[in-house]
C-alpha cells in the first residue's frame, strides 16, 4: 500500500527512488557550486558553511538519511547525487519560481510580516500560488524518496505547506518542523490572506519547533484564533476530512546553536590568532574594535549601531584615534527592493560618516560588503573587543553565539539586542533595545568601558550556556522529542 501511495506521487526526474529512512527538507540544499581551485572543492561542490549540516551529517549517514533542497542554480536539473557521504536529492527551481517563490512570497511577503513588519509585506497572489507549487514540488520529492515510517525534518519558513501536504501523501512518516526565524503574534500574523492555510500546513507535523517559547505560543494562539483549534499543553489534536484525530501536532522551543566544537579549535589556531593581531595592526592599534557581522538584512538593526556610533563619534566619546568600528554586511538576496534599498541607506551612511570623521591615518567604519571563510570570521572576533548585535527582531542570531565561543581568554563584551533569539539564553551580555538610540550609545560605552573582571565574570557564564548547548544537542533534542509518542488523552 505505501508503495502504491508512492507511487502517486512520483518525481518525473528520477527513474528510481532510493528509500531513505531519515529525511531533512530545505530551501537550500547544504552544499554550493565551486570550482577545483578553491578549497574543500569535490565534484564541483563544496560543503556550505554552518552548523545545521554539521549537526545532522552523523545522522545521515546512520540512518540512510538524504537532505531533499535546491542546488541553486535557476532552470537547472540536476540528478540525486552524493556529497561529503550525505545523499542529495535536487529539487529545480525556475527563473520565474526563483522571482514568485524565493524572491517574492517568502522574502518580500513571508520575511517581513514574520520580522515584526519592519519592512511592509506585500501580499500577491501569484506569489502565493508560486508559493503553494514549490512547496508542492518539495512535498513530492521527499513522499517520493521515504522509507516507509521514515523521519522527516522539514526547515524553515520557506516550506510551511510540505508538513501537511506530507502528511496527506504519506500518513506513515514521522514529520517535525522546524521555523528558524520568529513567528509573529496573531495580531500581526492576521495581514496575511492565506493565514489558515499556513497554520494548516504547520500542523501537518508532528512536532512545530521554534527558537523561543514566545514564538511557539504567538503560534498556538494563531492555530486557535484562525483555525478554532482547541489547544491544550502547547498540543493540538488535528482533525481529519472525517472529523477523526489523525494526529496530535505540538509546538515547543529548541533554541538552535552552533558548532561549538569548529569554533574553539579555530580560535585556539596560532595562525588565526596571529591574524586577528594582524587585523588589528592594520586598523592602527587603537584600543578598541568594534565588530558587526551581518546578513545585509534590515532586520538586523544595522542603520540603528550606525547612528549610534556616529552620534558617539560626534559627542567625542569616541575618536577614530582610540576606536575602529568593522562592520561586515555579507551581500543577500539583492534583487529584493527593501534589500537594495536598505544597501543604498547603509552605504550612503557609512560614507557620510567616514567623509566627516576620517583621517589621513584613520577610518571611522570599515564596511565590507563580503561573506568571508569562516577562518576570518573567528580571526575577527579574536580581533574586537566589543561585538555589536542590535537586530530589530531576529530568529535567533548565530554571530553572537559564534562570538561568545571564539573568547576562549573570557574577555569582549558582547552588546545583545533583546528582540534576538539569542538574548534568551545570553542573559549576561549588555542586553539594550536597539530603538533606544541613547540607551544603545550608553550601552556601546559600557562595553568599551568595560572592566576585565566584569567583562570575565559575564563572559565565562555565556561561554558555559553555550558550550553545554551546541547545536549537535540541539539536533538530537528535537529528533528524541519528534519520536516520543504522544499521549491521547480523547479517546
Ligand atoms: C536565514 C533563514 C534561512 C536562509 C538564510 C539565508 O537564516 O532562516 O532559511 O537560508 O537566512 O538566506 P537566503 O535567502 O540566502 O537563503
Amino acid at each position: 500500500m505505501e508503495a502504491t501511495k508512492r507511487a502517486d506521487h512520483a518525481v518525473s526526474n528520477t527513474a528510481t527512488a532510493a528509500e531513505h529512512d531519515f529525511m531533512v527538507v530545505s530551501n537550500r540544499l547544504p552544499v554550493d557550486r565551486c570550482t577545483a581551485e578553491e578549497s574543500g572543492c569535490e565534484d564541483g561542490w563544496r560543503r556550505s558553511p554552518g552548523g545545521l549540516v554539521t549537526a545532522l551529517a552523523p545522522m545521515m549517514t546512520k540512518t540512510d538519511g538524504a537532505w531533499v533542497g535546491w542546488h541553486g542554480a535557476p532552470d537547472e536539473t540536476v540528478e540525486p547525487f552524493s556529497h561529503g557521504g550525505i545523499d542529495l536529492v535536487p529539487v529545480q527551481l525556475s527563473t520565474q519560481d526563483i522571482e514568485l517563490f524565493y524572491e517574492g512570497f517568502s522574502n518580500a511577503t513571508l520575511w517581513p510580516l514574520y520580522h515584526d513588519v519592519i519592512a511592509p509585506p506585500e501580499f500577491h497572489r501569484t506569489w502565493w500560488d508560486a508559493y503553494r507549487r514549490v512547496n508542492r514540488r518539495f512535498a513530492d520529492a521527499v513522499a517520493h524518496h521515504a522509507a516507509p515510517g521514515a523521519t522527516v525534518w522539514v526547515q524553515d519558513y520557506q516550506l510551511q505547506l510540505v508538513p501537511k501536504m506530507l502528511r496527506d501523501a504519506r500518513p506513515d512518516l514521522r514529520i517535525g518542523f522546524f521555523n528558524h526565524i520568529p513567528f509573529p503574534p496573531p495580531e500581526i500574523f492576521a495581514q496575511l490572506p492565506w493565514r489558515q492555510a499556513i497554520i494548516d500546513g504547520l500542523l501537518g507535523a508532528d512536532l512545530v519547533g521554534f527558537q523561543r517559547s514566545s514564538d511557539a505560543g504567538n503560534f498556538m494562539r494563531s492555530a486557535r484564533r484562525f483555525l478554532g483549534a482547541s489547544v491544550k499543553q502547547q498540543q493540538v489534536h488535528v482533525k481529519g476530512g472525517d472529523g477523526a484525530t489523525t494526529h496530535i501536532a505540538r509546538a515547543q522551543a529548541f533554541p538552535i546553536s552552533i558548532d561549538v566544537q569548529q569554533i574553539s579549535e579555530l580560535a585556539r589556531r596560532p595562525e588565526i590568532i596571529e591574524r586577528a593581531r594582524q587585523i588589528r595592526r592594520d586598523l592602527g592599534n587603537p584600543k578598541t574594535i568594534l565588530l558587526g557581522v551581518d546578513r545585509l538584512d534590515y532586520t538586523k538593526g544595522i542603520r540603528h549601531r550606525l547612528k549610534a556610533y556616529e552620534e558617539l563619534l560626534a559627542d567625542g566619546k569616541v575618536t577614530v584615534e582610540d576606536a575602529a568600528l568593522i562592520q561586515v554586511a555579507s551581500p543577500s538576496r539583492e534583487r529584493v527592493e527593501q534589500y537594495r534599498l536598505l544597501r543604498e541607506e547603509v552605504e550612503g551612511t557609512v560614507g557620510h560618516i567616514n567623509g566627516t570623521y576620517d583621517t589621513m591615518q584613520n577610518t571611522a567604519v570599515r564596511y565590507l560588503h563580503h561573506s568571508y571563510p569562516v577562518e576570518e570570521m573567528v580571526a575577527l572576533y579574536l580581533a574586537a573587543d566589543v561585538m555589536l548585535v542590535t537586530a530589530l527582531r531576529d530568529g535567533m542570531n548565530l554571530v553572537a553565539k559564534e562570538y561568545v565561543t571564539a573568547r576562549t581568554n573570557n574577555d569582549g563584551a558582547l552588546v545583545l539586542s533583546e528582540f534576538a533569539g539569542a538574548a534568551d539564553q545570553l542573559k549576561q551580555a549588555l542586553l539594550m533595545n536597539p530603538h533606544d538610540i541613547d540607551g544603545l550609545k550608553d550601552t556601546i560605552m559600557k562595553a568599551v568601558n568595560m572592566q576585565p573582571a566584569e567583562a570575565a565574570r559575564r563572559m565565562r557564564a555565556m561561554r558555559k550556556q553555550i558550550l553545554d548547548h551546541d547545536v549537535d544537542r540541539w539536533s538530537s533534542e528535537f529528533l528524541t522529542a519528534l519520536n516520543e509518542k504522544v499521549i491521547r488523552d480523547d479517546t
